[in-house]
């Protein structure tokens, strides 16, 4: 089974209701600190149930929510179906939207399950949609050091304020577990060093640079700004 299989399915990975809840709600008060305009034309790729999807197309143009699993969109499509701001894609629909029109990519708690091959596939069609003033948000980028007990550690601390220490730790018992542990024992979760997602980021046409706060709770792991790197006109340096 491959980690966009996996997801097409109920995971274990929300706790609870007020686990999913507290979660989205965080990531999406965090797009909407980075929406540039009311008018921006945002991308949520691999947005999951995104539940708090409509507060944030309430503050823009339009919000494309895309992601890899069937169930997920059905979801989507059911709860913002009726939204007209609001549009859900599957990733081989993304032409669906026109090159350059993007003001605002947001990719949260997906690097870790993308091949490499695959990342540098989906940077070249994020960096197409992008407008001229446009940032690629690449969050929840795991680094190398940071292990499940750092994860769980930081997922206990938004339980404790949360209010759900007990769902998480039955939670966490859950996971240990589950076909996710099997899962990342088998293909593995992909980790990035500072320099590694930059040279990438480059690499791909971009200009990095790296947040203060990685977006949602976990603070052990990055988050990356990346603009269209000015085009190379051919002078000489
Ligand atoms: C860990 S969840 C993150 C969901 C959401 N971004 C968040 O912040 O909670 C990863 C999501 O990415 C989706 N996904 C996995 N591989 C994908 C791919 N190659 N293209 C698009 N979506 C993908 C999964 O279906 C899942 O909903």
């Amino acid at each position: 089974m491959s980690w966009r299989e996996y997801w097409n399915q109920d995971t274990p990975i929300y706790s609870g209701e007020r686990h999913k809840l507290l979660h989205y709600r965080l990531v999406s008060n965090d797009i909407v600190a980075l929406l540039p305009s009311a008018n921006a034309q945002v991308l949520d790729y691999g947005c999951g149930e995104a539940l708090f999807a409509e507060r944030v197309a309430r503050q823009c143009s339009h919000l494309y929510l895309c992601d890899g699993a069937p169930l997920v969109r059905d979801r989507l499509v059911e709860r913002f179906g009726a939204n007209g701001r609001i549009t859900v894609l599957a990733p081989e629909q993304l032409d669906h939207i026109e090159d350059g029109s993007l003001d605002l990519i947001v990719v949260n708690s997906l690097l870790q399950y993308l091949s490499l091959e695959d990342l540098r596939g989906l940077l070249a069609i994020w960096r197409g949609k992008l407008s001229p003033d446009g940032r690629l948000i690449l969050a929840d980028i795991i680094p190398h050091d940071v292990s499940p007990i750092t994860d769980a550690r930081a997922l206990l601390s938004l339980a404790w304020q949360g209010g759900f220490l007990k769902s998480a730790l039955l939670g966490l018992g859950r996971t240990a577990f589950s076909e996710y542990r099997k899962i990342r024992e088998e293909i593995g979760l992909s980790h990035y060093a500072e320099d590694e997602i930059e040279e990438l980021l480059r690499d791909a046409g971009f200009v990095p640079r790296r947040l203060e706060r990685n977006m949602g709770h976990n603070q052990a792991r990055m988050t990356y700004e990346a603009r269209l790197a000015a085009p190379d006109n051919g002078d000489p340096v």
